[in-house]
């Protein structure tokens, strides 16, 4: 086998073999194909896309690059859940503690932020102490002990999507149906749980811009799921609006908790129950109606709102935040939005919200950049809504920026709005 041929294939549209693809993983990985050559076919990929038993080929030997985990000490269904992010994205802080209330076990690797999107583990960041960087046996033990726990990508799980998706940040390779299914599937099937739920959004806050992409990923990533012999099911949800009225770290814990507290019902509520039933009847805990009911009695009984307690505490994190949402980082500086007429909101450019939080200092442009856990913005209405002359849209929050002009602008400029 050699890589001249493999790219060549794969520029001539033929069908590369489970071997070849297997060796072509393992060579990259151990450093022996060089990043020139491996960005070359990850290129012909982007251009003329894979087959499914190739996309599968691939999968499979990023998964095997590193770890699998075991969880068979667990005695109970595990299950995972992966949301292919976007902006004001908390559905994970809300819907693990309620499906772990109701008796799954959820071990859970999320990323970080990038971008104008919001990352799981920066917003648990922003609870003090938490810790996201744990050995696996303490990780386990976690999930074992209150049914959930959410860390950060252990260097040990799919270390060849690792390397090849820094190459791909850095050769415009990202943005390919089968490339982004490998790469989220493969760190799935290494978790190997039973059952694994996938919610692809789309939309303006979300990498899949239309609804038929998220349509084909989502496809692609249950079939790829299944032939893996795991209890899978994908779920394709809009990402036109922001998720949720909170979009920033801090902002966001504090929304997912009051949502646990049962103090907030509407489309982020709605949205989580229904994920939460998805999850709950893929493992097999009931008929729709009967996981809605149980969800429900797990939200207004507090399960839902100790187990995410119990969590946090042996993480290390302040589990007070669950009673006493002022002790999350709290911003310095705040900014008010108003309406300068009576209008109605017609559309919400997310990418550009998600942009103005990042400048507010909620967000990474870099790897490397530090960020405001207390920045952020809070909406007051939504796409649809009327508002009246001087009344607030929304209000910017930093402990970083003090001067507004910047954020202010790109907000405005995020929402189309008539005159009424
Ligand atoms: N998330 C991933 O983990 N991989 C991709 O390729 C895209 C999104």
């Amino acid at each position: 086998m050699n890589i001249i041929d493999i790219i060549s294939k794969t520029k001539k549209r033929t069908e590369l073999s489970e071997a070849e693809i297997r060796w072509l993983v393992e060579k990259y990985t151990d450093g022996e194909i060089p990043d020139y050559q491996m960005s070359a076919w990850l290129m012909a990929v982007c251009l003329n896309g894979l087959t499914e038993s190739e996309t599968l080929s691939l999968t499979l030997a990023m998964r095997d690059s590193g770890d699998i985990l075991d969880f068979s000490r667990i005695e109970g269904i595990t299950a995972d859940k992966h949301s292919t992010g976007g902006v004001g994205d908390k559905t994970s802080l809300i819907m693990l503690p309620i499906a772990s209330a109701c008796g799954l076990y959820i071990p859970k690797m999320s990323g970080r932020g990038l971008g104008h999107t919001g990352g799981t583990i920066d917003k648990l960041e922003s609870i003090s102490g938490y810790r996201t960087e744990i050995p696996v046996e303490e990780f386990k033990e976690i999930v074992r002990q209150t049914g959930f726990s959410i860390i950060s990508q252990s260097e040990n799980i799919c270390p060849a999507d690792r390397k090849i998706y820094s190459l791909r940040n850095a050769t415009g390779t990202v943005d390919s149906i089968p490339l982004i299914c490998a790469s989220i599937m493969s760190k799935k099937l290494a978790m190997n749980t039973d059952c694994i739920l996938l919610d692809v959004k789309y939309g303006s806050g979300a990498f899949m811009k239309t609804k038929s992409e998220a349509e084909e990923l989502a496809l692609l990533m249950e079939n790829i799921g299944k032939k893996a012999r795991k209890k899978c099911h994908s779920y394709v949800t809009d990402m036109d609006i922001p998720l949720g009225n909170n979009i920033g770290n801090a902002l966001e814990v504090k929304e997912a908790v009051e949502i646990l507290q049962g103090r907030y019902k509407g489309g982020l509520y709605d949205l989580c129950m229904e994920l939460v039933v998805e999850i709950l009847q893929l493992a097999g805990k009931g008929t729709s109606s009967e996981c809605m009911k149980m969800a429900e009695d797990a939200v207004s009984s507090g399960k839902a709102l100790e187990v995410l307690r119990k969590t946090i505490a042996l993480h290390g994190g302040d589990s007070r935040v669950c009673d006493d949402v002022s002790l999350l980082p709290q911003a310095k500086y705040k900014y008010e939005v108003r309406a300068v007429c009576d209008m109605q909101i017609t559309e919400i450019d997310c990418q550009e919200l998600g942009m103005t939080s990042v400048i507010l200092g909620a967000g990474r442009l870099a790897k490397d950049d530090i960020i405001d856990m207390s920045a952020g913005i809070v909406m007051n209405c939504s796409a649809g809504d009327c508002i009246s002359v001087d009344d607030t849209i929304m209000t910017l929050y930093s402990s970083t920026v003090s001067d507004f002009s910047e954020s202010s602008f790109r907000a405005v400029n995020a929402l189309k709005f008539k005159k009424i």
